[in-house]
């Protein structure tokens, strides 16, 4: 469960940083879920649909690495789109996706449920930032932990690494993980993956302030902050930002915080790596970095790794 509490503790403790930032965990509300997924379709936003090409085009190896019959457990499972194709080449002794969104974790399961009567779906709502408990039904089984959609970009590198480790022991010895990363590129083509025409970004940004409007009596002005994405080189990252219009002061709760005109909310950091510099974090972290799938235009990369 995500207690409300350490939303509201979260978010007094991120605006009271110098540069004030919250987790982009908090997107993901009924709203943002949806927002997200209107993301996924957009013909700026390539990651989604390179991934599913890229797993359509390998399914076969991706199959044979992960094994039949084992126990995939799936970290920020969202709609479980690319997890369908996995779960009927797999044919998996249960399945257990875990997300912090309530509602996209419902739609997923009453999907699969009605597709794959056959499955053992155990649904877990959680935050994986956090020690979780996994309901895995045979000890002994092999365990694969799949963890697409570039959602390891979104932590920082030595985020990854601890959440690595923690992945390596929950599948022990024998297991694997498969990890949808995206690749380094063009920065316009980021840019714009970032920046799309329609505005879906800036509105799943902006609906972090609408959140907590909503549910910590906040009183943010929406239009006076404004979406700002960028790609920063130096660190290797899309970075999203809500940055103020105006000199303003906003109310979440009893607390009241300032905004210069300019200043921002750090809201996400979107990590893009090379196939190597991958290879390397999960090799720190306990893995022998065995297999690598891109799709046809090297956008997206999918990594096989098993346990060292
Ligand atoms: N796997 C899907 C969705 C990616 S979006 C895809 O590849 O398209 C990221 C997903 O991770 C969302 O569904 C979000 O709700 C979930 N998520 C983000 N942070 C999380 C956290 N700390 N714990 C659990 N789920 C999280
Ligand atoms: C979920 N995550 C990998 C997405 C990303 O690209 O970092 C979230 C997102 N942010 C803006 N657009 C999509």
């Amino acid at each position: 469960m995500v207690p409300a509490d350490s939303f509201r503790e979260d978010v007094i403790a991120g605006l009271s940083l110098p540069q004030k930032a919250l987790s982009p965990k908090y997107f993901y509300d009924a709203q943002g879920s949806r927002l997200f997924e209107a993301i996924c379709r957009l013909k700026e936003y390539y990651p989604t649909r390179s991934e599913l090409a890229l797993t359509h085009l390998h399914l076969r190896e991706i199959a044979s690495f992960a094994r039949k019959g084992s126990t995939l457990i799936e970290y920020g499972s969202g709609e479980s789109a690319k997890s369908r194709l996995l779960i009927q080449a797999l044919r998996p002794s249960a399945y257990i996706p875990v997300d912090i969104s309530a509602d996209a974790l419902r739609g997923a399961a009453a999907m699969l449920r009605r597709r794959f009567a056959w499955l053992d779906i155990r649904a877990v709502h959680g935050d994986f930032s956090r020690p979780l408990k996994i309901p895995v039904a045979q000890a002994k089984g092999r365990r694969v932990i799949y963890f697409p959609g570039s959602t390891i970009g979104n932590l920082t590198p030595e985020e990854a690494h601890a959440f690595l480790r923690t992945t390596r022991g929950q599948v022990g010895p024998r297991g694997a993980m498969l990890v949808g990363v995206d690749l380094k590129k063009d920065a316009n083509v980021l840019h714009a993956a970032y920046n799309d025409a329609k505005g879906v970004t800036a509105a799943f940004n902006l609906n972090l302030l609408a959140r907590i409007n909503r549910e910590l009596r906040g009183d943010f002005r929406l239009r006076r902050f404004r979406h700002y994405a960028f790609y920063n080189a130096a660190l290797g990252r899309v970075e999203m930002h809500l940055v103020s219009l105006e000199r303003q002061t906003v109310n979440v709760g009893d607390h009241r915080f300032s905004f210069e005109a300019g200043e921002s909310i750090h809201t996400e950091n979107s990590y893009k790596y090379s196939i190597e510099g991958f290879r390397a974090l999960a090799r720190s972290a306990g893995f022998k970095g065995g297999k690598v799938w891109l799709d046809r235009r090297g956008m997206f990369s999918l990594h096989g790794l098993e346990a060292a």
